[in-house]
């Protein structure tokens, strides 16, 4: 068996971040694997597509166009390395994805055989679950929560009952809480998006109960972030009709209540922070104004946009980090920990939702393939 081939890397794969492994020697070099299939490059996740390309965020722009490269097998996968010391090697400012992710199944996190989730591929993980009942994630795993549970304001979800008397819900919430609260680490950090109050079904001061509840459980208090969400109403009435007698107000926004678990200084995990200048600048203003995400064309009844876990991840984790989303729905959170080199697991009570996610992560190149060794 070929167990190294030499190659120059030109502009595309630098840019796009794939080697084409050369047709000659291509076969034996893959071995008899059915193509496409995940691995690992360097220590970091990467796949092979159908025509031979290995892919992995890693080589983004590590080398420089005309690298001369030699790429060879592992015992987990492959290795690249330039075949003249570090040239072409590209300042470490440019490169993108350096640290290294702890192993496709998340092994970590994970409490016993990955066959129990419901997806996984490379660095994302779903379970079709109750978060009130799953076992099959370890405590003191998670380093960053990232969640919108159900507000109970009457949405027609396929499973979940959102029309349940409020102290039930408030009794859930507490449950759900202190779940989380076991599967986070020390330093770990949840935000927790919900509305500040509801009038639909009666008024109620959803933001503080849950607040409340969060710090009866344990989590400590650190901001709340309001969510200007600029294309919706939350109006279902007036009340009394340009009288004083009996007015509605309602503010039209929605909060990310920053919470963690015993220390807000985060010391486990990579250490590397991807966030920009400019985002740093602006996201910790804690007004957001960005639009919600429709309904529609997502395909569940409540999303939220890709920008509301991507701001959260960015701000809050490390590059590498794991990410869980107790209330799955259509993946979005997941999507986001692609976006940003986290690894993801979400729960989703609900199977059809579960199927959305996974279709929503295979339009973004992910799939449910066999490991190579
Ligand atoms: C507000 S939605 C989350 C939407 C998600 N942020 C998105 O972008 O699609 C809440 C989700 O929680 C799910 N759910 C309700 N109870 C659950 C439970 N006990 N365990 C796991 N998921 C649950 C519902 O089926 C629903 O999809």
């Amino acid at each position: 068996m070929v167990r190294m081939v030499s190659k120059a890397l030109n502009k595309m794969e630098i840019l796009r971040g794939f080697i084409q492994i050369p047709t000659k020697g291509n076969l034996e070099f893959i071995g008899n694997t059915s193509l496409p299939c995940l691995t690992m490059l360097n220590g970091n996740p990467a796949r092979i597509d159908k025509y031979g390309r290995l892919w992995s965020p890693y080589l983004k722009r590590r080398f420089s166009v005309g690298t001369k490269v030699e790429l060879s097998r592992t015992e987990n996968g492959y290795k690249v390395a330039p075949n003249e010391s570090t040239q072409g090697l590209l300042p470490s400012e440019t490169r993108l994805n350096e640290v290294k992710f702890s192993g496709p199944n998340l092994e970590k996190a994970i409490a016993g055989p990955c066959s129990k989730a419901y997806f996984q591929a490379g660095p994302i993980c779903i379970f079709n679950d109750d978060i009130l009942k799953i076992d099959a994630i370890k405590d003191n795993s998670i380093d960053l929560i990232v969640t919108s549970p159900p507000y109970n304001v009457d949405i027609k979800y396929e499973t979940y009952d959102d029309t349940i008397p409020y102290d039930k819900y408030l009794e859930f919430s507490e449950r759900w809480l202190t779940k989380c609260y076991g599967l986070t680490k020390d330093d770990g950090r949840l935000c927790l998006n919900i509305p500040l109050d509801k009038n639909k079904g009666g008024q109620q001061s959803v933001c503080a109960d849950l607040t409340t509840i969060a710090k009866k459980v344990g989590w400590k208090y650190h901001a709340t972030i309001i969510w200007n969400e600029q294309n919706i109403s939350r109006r279902t009435a007036w009340g009394s009709w340009m009288s004083a007698s009996a007015p509605f107000v309602i503010a039209p926004v929605e909060v990310i209540v920053v919470l963690y678990k015993k220390r807000w200084k985060k010391t486990s995990g990579s250490g590397k922070s991807n966030v920009t200048r400019n985002e740093f600048l602006e996201w910790t203003n804690a007004v957001w104004n960005f639009s919600g995400a429709s309904k529609n064309k997502v395909g569940h009844p409540s999303p939220f946009p890709v920008e509301l876990p991507k701001r959260c991840i960015k701000l809050f984790s490390f590059v590498g980090d794991v990410v869980l989303d107790p209330f799955l729905g259509s993946g979005t959170t997941l999507l986001a920990c692609l976006e940003t080199d986290r690894k993801g697991i979400g729960v989703e009570i609900d199977r059809n939702y579960c199927e959305l996610a996974v279709k929503r992560l295979k339009g973004y190149g992910i799939e449910q393939q066999k490991l190579i060794g």
